[in-house]
């Protein structure tokens, strides 16, 4: 068995291997002068593993053309990060469905596949093969632990996030509590004002995606306004978009850590355990 990675996802790839003792093909990516993709994988096996977060188009295609490029073997292909999985309905007449036409996409050439913290559950069934999620909600607990606040409130920022956060709130038995979010644009979010005893408190805001932070800064502003003591912030995905991270800091979010489903300078956590233990039973290397 072989891993191979795209781009996006090196460093989450060589923690995989090292966990799974399952060696890294050497991939090669270039461009040509038209700016399409060129990709070359060296030594595969009978069985690999595409490790690959869909952060944007390119690398959409760079795990098309890995799928393609593995077509002699048995595949499993772990999505760390689901890029258009939040367009997962029809909105208005004349919009595609997204998420359903990039797991259909991404479906053909493989077994099986893994996606962690999907946006919603519903996606794994656009997939034309079986698809399940991996929770590292008790990795971000563990690394709230570490940061030996006292006695955290876990906040959901929206009511899509309670299962998610009140999974993180158990693994070190905190307070949980969530608010009503409605989105306004891309970037924009209200926050229905809402009964929560932040007074005093140590918040820390848990979601899955943190994007252009439109989310977190809404709530942080109405934390602040009930008097928490401290804000901070722990994501799945860490995407920062237009300058999100810098963003947030400015505006009082004392921490914020994401994990390496999204690679960045903030992904102190790392998805490679909970994906191990995921795939373990159905990779037969
Ligand atoms: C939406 O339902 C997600 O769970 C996140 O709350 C959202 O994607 C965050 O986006 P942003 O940072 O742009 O507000």
């Amino acid at each position: 068995m072989r891993i191979i990675s795209t781009e996006r996802s090196q460093v989450l790839a060589a923690r995989i291997s090292e966990k799974m003792g399952v060696p890294l093909a050497e991939t090669k990516i270039t461009r040509f002068p038209d700016g399409e993709i060129y990709l070359r994988c060296d030594g595969l096996d009978d069985e690999t593993l595409i490790v690959s977060s869909i952060t944007d188009n390119d690398i959409l295609v760079q795990t098309l053309l890995a799928i393609d490029a593995a077509d002699q073997s048995r595949n499993t292909l772990v999505i760390p990060y689901l890029g258009y999985a939040r367009q997962d309905r029809r909105f208005v007449p004349g919009e595609p469905v997204s998420a359903r036409a990039v797991a259909r996409a991404l479906s053909s050439g493989i077994e099986r596949v893994f996606v962690v913290e999907i946006h919603d559950p519903c996606v794994l069934d656009y997939f034309d093969v079986p698809a399940d999620n991996i929770t590292i909600a008790p990795a971000i607990g563990g690394y709230i632990g570490d940061l030996r606040l006292e006695n955290p409130l876990i906040l959901a920022p929206d009511e899509g996030a309670i299962e998610f956060a009140s999974d993180v709130a158990a693994i070190g038995g905190w307070d949980c509590d969530f608010l009503q979010k409605t989105r306004l644009s891309g970037e924009e979010v209200r926050i229905a004002p809402k009964a929560i005893d932040a007074a005093g408190r140590e918040v820390v805001i848990v979601d899955d995606i943190i994007s252009t932070g439109g989310t977190l800064t809404t709530a942080a502003c109405m934390l602040r306004e009930r008097g928490a003591a401290s804000i901070h912030a722990a994501c799945a995905h860490g995407v920062f978009a237009s300058g999100a991270y810098t963003r947030l800091r400015a505006a009082g979010i004392s921490s914020i850590v994401s994990s390496d489903t999204y690679e960045n300078a903030s992904s102190f956590i790392s998805a490679a355990n909970a994906i191990k233990t995921a795939i373990t039973k159905y990779v037969h290397h």
